[in-house]
C-alpha cells in the first residue's frame, strides 16, 4: 500500500507518493477511532464513498488532509487563535479517467457538509463554455458560468486551452476574468483547473500569477494494470456480468498494447468502461448467432467479446 505525504513549498501542497510505513502516525489505531465519532460524520461519508473506488490512497489521503486542515481551523476560531485564511482553489493533474471528477464532486459534497460552500454542487465546464466569439463576450460568459457556481465548485477541464492562442485569443480573457472572481468572491466558490499532467505544468509556467492563486495541486496517476483489472471486474459485476478467465486475460493483454503505445493519454477509467460496454454489445450478438440464453450464458463475456470490441471496430476508444 501507499500513502501521501506533503511536501510544503512556497505555501504550497504538492502530493506525492510515498511508501507506507507501520509506524506512521497518521494511519495509526488512536486516530481511526476519534474519528469514529458523529461528529466526522461529514468525513466518514466521503472516505466510505471513496472507498468504493480502487486505488486513490493519495486522494484519500489527501481528503483526510483538507478535513483536518477545516476542521482544526475551526476549532481555533472557538479558542480565539488566529485561523489561517483557507484558499481552497485546486489544480488537478491527471489522465482522463483518473477520477478527477468523481473526486470534485465528493470535495464539493464534503465541503457543503462543513460549512465551506453553500450548496455543494459541481459546475462542469471546458474552453467552449468560457471563451466567447467576440471582445467582452468572453468576460460575460465566463462571469456567467462563475455565477452558476456560486456556493458549488466550478471545474474546468482541460483547463491549458484557455492559453491555447497566446495574447491575442479570447482564452487569456478568460483567465483574467477567473483571477478577478477568485478574488471578488474568494470565499463563495471553489475554482478547480484539470488537465492531462504536462500541459497542465506548462498552462501554470506561462501565467506566472497563477500558481500561488491554488495552493492545493493534486496528481491523480494512471491506474495499474491490476487496478484496472478490479475495476473492469466491479463494473461487470454491478451490471450482473462476469468475466471468465479468459476475458481476464484478453483483457491484460488489451491493457498492456494500449499503455505502451500511449501511456501519456491512456484514458484509464473510461477506457474500461467504454471497453466494457462495447464488449456487452458484442457478446449480445455472439449469443444470438449461437442461440444461446441460459443464465450462465447471459452473464458470462468471453475473451472473444473483449478483442472483438477492442480490435474490430473503427470507432475510437478515447
Ligand atoms: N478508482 C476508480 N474506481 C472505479 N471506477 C473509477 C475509478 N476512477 C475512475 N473510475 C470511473 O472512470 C470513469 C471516469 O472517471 P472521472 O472521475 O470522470 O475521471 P476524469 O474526470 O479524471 O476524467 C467514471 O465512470 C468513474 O466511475
Ligand atoms: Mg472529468
Amino acid at each position: 500500500m501507499e500513502q501521501a505525504a506533503r511536501m510544503r513549498k512556497r505555501g504550497q501542497i504538492n502530493i506525492v507518493l510515498k511508501k507506507q510505513t507501520e509506524e506512521d502516525p497518521l494511519l495509526s489505531h488512536q486516530e481511526s477511532d476519534m474519528l469514529e465519532k458523529p461528529e466526522h460524520m461529514a468525513y466518514k461519508q466521503v472516505q466510505q464513498e471513496l472507498d468504493e473506488f480502487i486505488g486513490l490512497s493519495t486522494i484519500k489521503q489527501f481528503m483526510k488532509e483538507i478535513y483536518a486542515w477545516i476542521y482544526l481551523n475551526q476549532k481555533r476560531q472557538e479558542e480565539g487563535l488566529i485561523a489561517g485564511k483557507q484558499v481552497f482553489h485546486m489544480v488537478f493533474k491527471g489522465n482522463p479517467g483518473t477520477g478527477k471528477t468523481t473526486v470534485a464532486r465528493l470535495i464539493a459534497k464534503l465541503f457543503r457538509d462543513m460549512g465551506v460552500l453553500e450548496k455543494g454542487h459541481l459546475i462542469e465546464a471546458e474552453r467552449a463554455d468560457l471563451v466567447g466569439e467576440y471582445i467582452g463576450h468572453t468576460a460575460q460568459k465566463t462571469r456567467e458560468l462563475v455565477k452558476k457556481a456560486i456556493g458549488g465548485i466550478l471545474f474546468v477541464d482541460e483547463a491549458y486551452s484557455l492559453a491555447r492562442g497566446g495574447e491575442k485569443d479570447f482564452g487569456k480573457e478568460a483567465i483574467d476574468t477567473l483571477v478577478k472572481a477568485m478574488e471578488d468572491q474568494q470565499h463563495s466558490f471553489v475554482l478547480i483547473l484539470a488537465g492531462y499532467p504536462k500541459e497542465m505544468d506548462r498552462f501554470l509556467k506561462l501565467n506566472p500569477g497563477l500558481p500561488s492563486r491554488f495552493p492545493m495541486k493534486v496528481t491523480f496517476p494512471n491506474y495499474t494494470i491490476d487496478e484496472l483489472t478490479k475495476m473492469a471486474r466491479k463494473m461487470v459485476k454491478e451490471r450482473d456480468y462476469q468475466l471468465d478467465s479468459r476475458a481476464e486475460a484478453t483483457l491484460q493483454d488489451i491493457l498492456k498494447i494500449t499503455k505502451d503505445k500511449d501511456e501519456e493519454h491512456f484514458s484509464n477509467g473510461r477506457f474500461i468502461r467504454n471497453l466494457l460496454e462495447r464488449s456487452i454489445r458484442n457478446q449480445a450478438v455472439r449469443l444470438l448467432e449461437e442461440g444461446k440464453y441460459k443464465k450462465e450464458d447471459l452473464m458470462t463475456l468471453k475473451g472473444i467479446d473483449l478483442s472483438h470490441a477492442y480490435f474490430d471496430t473503427d470507432v475510437k476508444m478515447d
